[in-house]
């Protein structure tokens, strides 16, 4: 008999001495924790060959064991990533995660929670949702679903939609049987990953208008009017209008009021990305932009930016229960599950008849644990930090001479460059492309690019719980001297 109880010639994956094992578990824990508290002065490294070539290895018959592969871990993989924890860490929208939040997803993968349908899973799952709701202002009686993220949030959301809105049971025979073309509409600051839904739906790209924006980069709601009424003139079905709370380019929002008002009218259905954004909602300053966004029939919002829950969750909250069910309501007529899915509670609020997977990584655990941890008080006070944080860089940058902000700041974003001292526009565009490729090869992606109306620009977007306000002084610095270094002045 080993250690862990079996006899030789069986097989198991539990350890062959459990105490060894705690051993290395402790050892795991330390170093992480190390790794976090000094995460500020950690060097971004790259992966070198031989770091290359110790990762990309043949896989062996016998395994290398637990150590071996921590070793991997520890020495090739974790100081040569891209380091999102850090607090200078302000491309994409990349959170951050938390010490806490390590915690916790260790403890769901030691019960490797699997479903959400029943016993304490089904509370926890249940009572997240309704804090969600609750926190963003969204209607109590609505219903809602745990998702890997954004994309699969609007993805979800959308999927509702199509199935509420056709003029055909969508289940049974498809779009391909729609009688009119179905049409949705969208500013063209969108995140992308709605046409990618747009598209997995069967809809057809095209049939997502994307419409121009004002100067303060929101939907033009004269632009939108005109398009749904030129469709309808043509014979085709506009059924779903998309606004933003937050654009991945500047932070703008759409104006939300305007929007819920133009569905009801239309009888469209109104889904708002609030990915991160949504989250202004919990701000002192910044509320007012989310106004309009309990009207949306469905809601994206994700925890795993704004609220940097480590990677891999965010939610869809849809105001019609009975059409989210009907939309991805599945498995009843299969015997094998039967047991889960006949849990006589609220069917509508079963998570495993809510979105796409069967089996669900009871992701709830990390929102319940984090949110009950910290409460809303201080992810209210994080979210305004940002957005403090976002508009000191702003100033800051009023005040070079060699920089200028490129767009309007609206929540937690801020679009700039470096402009030197007469230089034209082809000039600044190369000067900033090689300020961002010089400062991300170094040191972390402290930012990252984008292009708005023709013009190359860099951008930082907050959403750090680590960054302080010495770290937005130091971008202002780093970019000036780089820039004037390139633009051959002194630094
Ligand atoms: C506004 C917006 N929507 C959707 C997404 C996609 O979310 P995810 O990356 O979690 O899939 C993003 C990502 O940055 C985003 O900024």
């Amino acid at each position: 008999m080993r250690d862990n109880g079996i006899e030789r010639g069986e097989e198991t994956l539990d350890p062959a001495d459990w105490n060894d094992f705690r051993r290395l578990g402790h050892r795991m824990l330390d170093d992480m924790t190390d790794y976090l508290e000094d995460i500020r002065s950690r060097p971004r490294r790259h992966p070198t060959e031989k770091d290359a070539s110790m990762i990309c290895v043949r896989l062996t018959e016998e395994g290398e064991g637990d150590e071996r592969t921590y070793q991997v871990f520890r020495e090739n993989i974790l100081p040569n990533s891209m380091m999102l924890a850090s607090p200078r860490f302000w491309g994409l929208v990349g959170g951050q995660g938390s010490a806490y939040g390590m915690m916790v997803e260790m403890l769901r993968a030691g019960m490797n929670g699997a479903q959400e349908f029943a016993d304490a899973e089904a509370l926890v799952n249940t009572q997240v949702i309704s804090w969600v709701k609750e926190m963003l202002g969204y209607p109590a009686e609505a219903g809602g679903v745990l998702v890997a993220g954004g994309s699969e949030a609007n993805f979800t959301g959308l999927a509702v939609a199509r199935n509420a809105k056709a003029e055909v049971d969508v289940k049974a025979v498809g779009v391909q049987s729609v009688p009119r073309r179905m049409t949705l509409y969208c500013s063209e600051e969108t995140h992308l990953c709605l046409d990618r839904s747009v598209e997995l739906l069967g809809l057809g790209k095209d049939s997502l208008r994307r419409l121009p924006v004002d100067d303060e980069y929101r939907i033009r709601v004269d632009a939108l009017e005109r398009a749904i009424a030129e469709d309808r003139r043509e014979g085709l079905h506009p059924f779903c209008l998309i606004g933003c709370a937050g654009t991945t380019n500047t932070g703008s929002f759409d104006d939300l009021e305007a929007l819920a008002a133009i569905a009801r009218r239309e009888r469209m259905w109104f889904h708002v990305d609030g990915a991160f954004g949504a989250w202004a909602h919990i701000s002192r300053t910044h509320r007012h932009l989310s106004r309009g966004m309990e009207k949306a029939d469905s809601l994206a919002v994700d925890f795993h930016k704004w609220m940097n829950m480590p990677y891999g969750i965010g939610c869809t909250l849809v105001r019609d229960r009975a059409a989210h069910f009907a939309t991805f309501a599945y498995g009843h007529e299969a015997e094998y599950l039967r047991t889960a899915f006949d849990v006589g509670e609220d069917h509508l609020g079963n998570p495993h008849n809510l979105a796409l997977p069967l089996s669900r990584n009871f992701s709830s655990l990390k929102a319940y644990m984090l949110l009950r941890s910290n409460g809303t008080r201080r992810y209210a006070d994080l979210v305004q930090q940002n957005i403090d944080q976002a508009h000191y860089l702003a100033e800051l940058i009023g005040r070079e001479r060699d920089m200028r902000v490129t767009a309007p700041v609206a929540s937690n974003i801020v679009c700039f460059r470096y402009a030197g001292q007469g230089l034209g526009e082809e000039e600044q565009a190369s000067i900033n492309r090689a300020i961002m490729d010089e400062v991300n090869k170094r040191e972390f992606m402290m930012f990252s690019d984008t292009t708005l109306n023709g013009r190359y620009m860099l951008r930082a977007c907050f959403v750090n719980h680590r960054t302080r306000k010495e770290d937005v002084e130091y971008l202002v610095r780093r970019v000036g001297e780089i820039g004037r270094r390139l633009e051959g002045r002194n630094p």
